[in-house]
């Protein structure tokens, strides 16, 4: 009986503890072994007793040990392929959109809802379609105005390659390869060789736009323009500036007025409340010459801003160099934005 009871309370679970228990209970020099060689020593009046007890302490160690290596098995399968069941899981972490994808997402937007399409090309350009096709012939001193990162010089111009240092380079691809009417935005990212500051980077983003059909004027794209600033800042109190591209003529300066409520507001805008936010003008007959469409049949705009200053105006970021560091407690702040 003691036995039996010994028997029942075992519950260790290693290995070698419960092979040391088969071995002393059902080995064949065990315990069993002996007790059952004594069964034709006993009194014939205790043998039936005897015998139970004796059936009752075989199949309870079988049991046991069957029962005990079972579980034995289960955890260490469940260790090596699932890990530990019981674990609460971990929390699923969301990411963020970068503020710059949203800011473009959102410019993007604007722009499609009144029939812009979106078109890309190739950040390493050639001479042609960042400087020459937009009428900035070789020694045209505005090719002095962006900072040029080269890949490739050469003695012949037309074989340099350079990273783009503006989007206007897809426009000019865009209308060698496609008729007027032409209504298309290029969101991307270009570069220039400036130092970099708070307020500047040699890699940032712009979405330039192109418009090209019958009887373009510059009317519309100040109401154009007036539309973009309303729907992007739900203010549209802008002025244009009379300005210079090679591209453009008449080009102009776009400012909005954004007010000195905050100290962001301050430092970006210089004090004035007012922040140039993109140049424009209408597009020059030379460069719709050079992409093969007819400056007499069609007239059109064109205009290109800057994604990091757009950004740096919404959100109140200060330093334009946030938005390339990649710091997490930055980001993360863009989480309930989409
Ligand atoms: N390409 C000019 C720039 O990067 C912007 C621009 C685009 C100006 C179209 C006028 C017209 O600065």
């Amino acid at each position: 009986k003691e036995l039996i009871n010994e028997v029942k309370a075992f519950n260790k679970t290693s290995k070698e503890e419960i092979e040391a228990f088969r071995i002393k209970y059902l080995g064949s020099k065990g315990l069993l072994k002996g007790l059952f060689a004594e069964f034709k020593n006993i009194d014939p009046k205790l043998k039936k007793e005897f015998g139970q007890a004796l059936n009752t302490l075989k199949i309870s160690a079988e049991e046991k040990v069957k029962t005990l290596t079972a579980s034995l098995e289960n955890s260490d399968e469940q260790k090596s392929i699932y890990g530990d069941l019981t674990r609460p899981s971990e929390p699923i972490e969301l990411g963020a959109r970068h503020p710059i994808s949203i800011v473009k997402n959102q410019i993007v937007d604007v722009f499609s809802r009144i029939g812009f399409t979106i078109s890309e090309g190739p950040e390493i350009e050639d001479d042609w379609h960042n400087f020459t096709a937009l009428n900035l012939p070789e020694y045209h001193p505005a090719r002095d105005m962006q900072d040029t990162f080269f890949v490739e010089k050469h003695k012949n111009v037309e074989k340099d390659l350079l990273l783009r240092t503006h989007t206007s380079s897809v426009q000019i691809r865009f209308m060698e390869n496609n008729k007027p009417p032409i209504r298309t935005i290029s969101p991307g990212r270009v570069f220039r060789n400036e130092d970099i500051s708070a307020r500047s980077h040699c890699i940032f983003h712009q979405v330039e736009g192109l418009y090209i059909d019958t009887d373009v004027s510059f009317a519309d794209l100040k109401q154009t323009l007036i539309y973009f600033t309303k729907e992007m800042f739900g203010k549209s109190k802008i002025r244009l500036r009379p300005s210079y591209f090679p591209f453009t003529e008449p080009s102009a300066e776009v400012d909005i007025y954004w007010g000195l409520k905050t100290e962001t507001d301050y430092k970006i805008t210089k004090g004035t409340g007012w922040l140039e936010i993109m140049g424009c003008g209408m597009v020059d007959p030379n460069v719709l010459r050079n992409t093969k469409i007819d400056p007499e049949k069609y007239s059109g705009f064109a205009f290109g801003m800057g994604i990091e200053r757009i950004a740096m105006l919404l959100y109140q970021i200060p330093d334009i160099r946030m938005l390339f560091e990649n710091d997490i407690r930055f980001l993360e702040q863009f989480k309930s934005v989409i």
